[in-house]
């Protein structure tokens, strides 16, 4: 990448996303809710993903914020033909994101060789683990989007609890009860250092720990800072059942979360 070539204007993509969310808008609050929700995530996603990247070359910044940009794009006709986030129950949203962001976003200030390399971490964003055999860049870039996506999530589902239920976007919870307890199988997963598999799922609370079990998952130091400055892991243990097993799994995250900031900070 060279960064002596003039940087894109980046406003005419912006501008297409909005108006990409303004062609879903429905008099519906429940079901606009649920768009302004992945609305609002994605401008999320943009700037963390630009804090996280902070001091990399302005050219890597720049697909950062196009991957960023056009990640969830396939959350919007997902929503608005099945009315569900889950994607075990409907298609891979990430694979629609790829698809319309091929078809209609106008990107065409990217190389072939740029569009792959944003194309890929779309498409990818949301697998269970990050593929090998990537290209350094493509990794670099899919492994950025995955830890801005899931910070933004954290904040996003806390958001979820603290609203009154009227308020809630409904998709944001996948629909799961909010039943009391965690439930064996995702416990033993955080404990065994794991992630957690959205199959497993029982209830809302197993949800939680899902989403705590991401920070295993997390790439960048700078993210794993933001996770303690933001207060993430002391947040989730106030919305999760104060029973034994639930704090020694919780203990156990905090404890990988302060290694790396210590081994890698
Ligand atoms: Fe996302």
């Amino acid at each position: 990448m060279n960064d002596e070539v003039a940087l894109p204007d980046l406003s005419p993509l912006r501008d297409w996303f909005t108006s990409y969310c303004d062609s879903f808008r429905t008099d519906d609050p429940a079901v606009q809710r649920n768009y302004d929700l992945k609305q609002q995530h994605t401008s999320n996603v943009c700037r963390d993903a630009l804090i996280v990247a902070q001091g990399m070359p302005q050219r890597f910044l720049v697909l950062a914020e196009v991957a960023a940009l056009c990640h969830d794009l396939g959350r919007f006709p997902q929503y608005r033909d099945y009315g569900t986030f889950k994607d075990s129950e409907s298609l891979n949203h990430a694979h629609l994101s790829a698809q319309i962001m091929t078809r209609h976003a106008p990107l065409h200030f990217l190389s072939g060789e740029e569009f792959s390399r944003v194309d890929t971490a779309v498409r990818m964003h949301n697998a269970f683990h990050v593929p090998t055999g990537l290209h350094p860049e493509t990794d670099a870039l899919l492994r950025l989007l995955r830890d801005a996506d899931k910070l933004d999530i954290w904040g996003i589902f806390e958001g979820y609890f603290d609203a009154p239920e009227s308020e809630r976007a409904s998709a944001a919870g996948l629909g799961f009860p909010d039943l009391p307890g965690c439930s064996p199988e995702p416990l033993a997963a955080v404990a065994a250092g794991r992630m957690v598999h959205l199959s497993t799922l029982k209830s809302l609370n197993d949800f939680k720990l899902l989403q705590v079990s991401w920070i295993y998952d997390i790439n960048y130091l700078k993210a794993l800072r933001l996770i303690r400055e933001r207060g993430i892991l002391d947040r989730f243990a106030a919305m999760l059942p104060d029973e034994r097993p639930v704090r020694e799994v919780l203990a156990q995250v905090r404890e990988h979360l302060e290694r790396r900031l210590v081994t890698e900070g």
